[in-house]
C-alpha cells in the first residue's frame, strides 16, 4: 500500500478550491462532492433534450484527453471516454506499455511527458500505486498546465468509482434523509479491492455513517483505512459471515475476489458462500437495502438478483459516467457553464 498523503501533497494537487488532479480520494471533500452531484445531475437532465446534449458537445471542444489505461478495464475505460465525448473533448488511447516507447526503454514519465504534450487530460489507470502521483509532482515541477484523473492504481485507490459510488448512494437516499447516519455492509475482498477502500474514505466525508466489514480472515480490510476510520470517528464492525450484518444494512456493498493479485498476497480456499448474496441473505436484508457492486461481478451477486428491486448496481455503471462528466467539468473548468445553463 502507498504512504498516506501528506497535507501538503494534497494540497498541491488543487489551485484554490479546484482540483488540477484527482489522484487521491481523500481530496474529495463534502462540499466539492455535493457540488459533483450537482453538476452531474444538471448535465444528464440536459443531455436528454437535443439542444442540451449539443450545448454539453460545445463545452469543450478544443480540449484532448488521452485514456493511458494498462491495467484490465472496459467499463471505466469507456466511461471515461463516453464522458469526455459528451463534453466535446476528443480522445485518445494506449492500452500497453509494449505499444509505447516504454518498450524502447523510454522512463515511464518520459513516456507520460510526451503523452501531456498532445493532451490537456491523462486519465490513468495503472498498477503501480503511487505513479500517478509522481505523474502530478513532475507536471507541476515542469510548469505543465496539464491534468491527471487517477482511474485506478494498483491495489490501492480508485477515486471515480468512490465517487460514482457515492454518487449512486446520494441518488439513493434523495428523499430518505441523505447519506448521513447510514449503515453501510461492504463485503468480499476488503484488502485488494481499491474500490471498497476508496469508498470508505469517502463515506468518512459524511455524519454518523456506521460501517459493517465482512471479510474472509485474509482478505480483511487493512490497518490504514481502519486508522482512518478510528480518527474520523466512524464506527465499524467485522465479521466473516454475511448473515452477521445484513439485516441491518441500508446499502449492502459486494465485490469481487480480486485473485488477480494472488501472486502477490495468497486469497487461499475460500467458502465464497459466506461473502455472496443467498436467498437467505436476501430475505434477510430490508426490502429498502440498496445493492451496489462496482462490477465485474462473478457469484458473490447471482443474475437472478438483477430482477431484484434492490439491485442498483446497473444504474449504479450509468450514473458513473455522469459522474465523471462532473469531475472532468470540474478540472478543466466548464462546471459553471453547466450549472448556469
Ligand atoms: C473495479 C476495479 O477495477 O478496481 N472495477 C471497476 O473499476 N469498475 C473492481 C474490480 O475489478 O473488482
Amino acid at each position: 500500500m502507498t504512504a498516506k498523503p501528506t497535507k501538503d501533497e494534497l494540497r498541491l494537487l488543487s489551485s484554490r478550491d479546484r482540483l488540477l488532479h484527482l489522484i487521491y480520494t481523500q481530496q474529495l471533500s463534502r462540499g466539492l462532492l455535493e457540488d459533483l452531484f450537482v453538476v452531474a445531475e444538471k448535465a444528464r437532465g440536459m443531455y436528454a433534450s437535443g439542444i442540451g446534449a449539443t450545448f454539453l458537445q460545445n463545452c469543450l471542444p478544443n480540449k484532448r484527453a488521452l485514456l493511458y489505461f494498462v491495467q484490465p478495464s472496459t467499463r471505466t475505460f469507456l466511461s471515461f471516454q463516453s464522458a469526455a465525448e459528451i463534453l466535446g473533448i476528443s480522445t485518445a488511447r494506449v492500452t500497453s506499455t509494449s505499444t509505447s516507447s516504454e518498450a524502447k526503454g523510454e522512463t515511464p514519465l518520459d513516456t507520460v511527458h510526451v503523452f501531456a504534450m498532445y493532451h490537456d487530460l491523462i486519465v490513468m489507470r495503472y498498477p503501480e500505486a503511487g505513479f500517478a502521483s509522481k505523474c502530478a509532482q513532475y507536471f507541476r515541477e515542469r510548469d505543465l498546465p496539464k491534468h491527471i484523473i487517477n482511474g485506478g492504481s494498483g491495489m490501492d485507490q480508485h477515486p471515480t468509482q468512490a465517487l460514482l459510488d457515492v454518487y449512486t448512494l446520494h441518488r439513493e437516499f434523495y428523499r430518505k434523509g441523505g447519506i448521513d447516519g447510514k449503515r453501510i455492509l461492504v463485503a468480499g475482498d476488503l484488502a485488494r479491492g481499491r474500490a471498497v477502500r476508496s469508498l470508505i474514505y469517502l463515506l468518512s466525508k459524511f455524519e454518523d455513517v456506521k460501517m459493517d466489514l465482512v471479510a474472509p480472515a485474509s482478505l480483511g480490510l487493512h490497518d490504514d483505512i481502519k486508522e482512518h476510520m478510528h480518527e474520523n470517528e466512524m464506527p465499524f464492525r467485522e465479521s466473516e459471515n454475511l448473515m452477521d450484518f445484513i439485516g441491518e444494512a441500508d446499502a449492502v456493498y459486494m465485490t469481487r475476489v480480486q485473485d488477480e493479485y494472488d501472486d502477490v498476497e495468497p486469497g487461499g480456499e475460500l467458502d465464497y458462500d459466506r461473502f455472496s448474496l443467498t436467498p437467505a441473505s436476501l430475505d434477510a436484508m430490508s426490502p429498502n437495502c440498496a445493492i451496489l457492486h462496482p462490477l465485474p461481478r462473478r457469484s458473490e451477486i447471482p443474475v437472478s438478483v438483477d430482477s431484484d428491486s434492490r439491485a442498483r448496481y446497473w444504474e449504479q455503471v450509468e450514473n458513473g459516467m455522469w459522474a465523471r462528466v462532473a469531475l472532468i467539468a470540474h478540472v478543466l473548468e466548464c462546471d459553471l457553464r453547466i450549472k448556469t445553463a
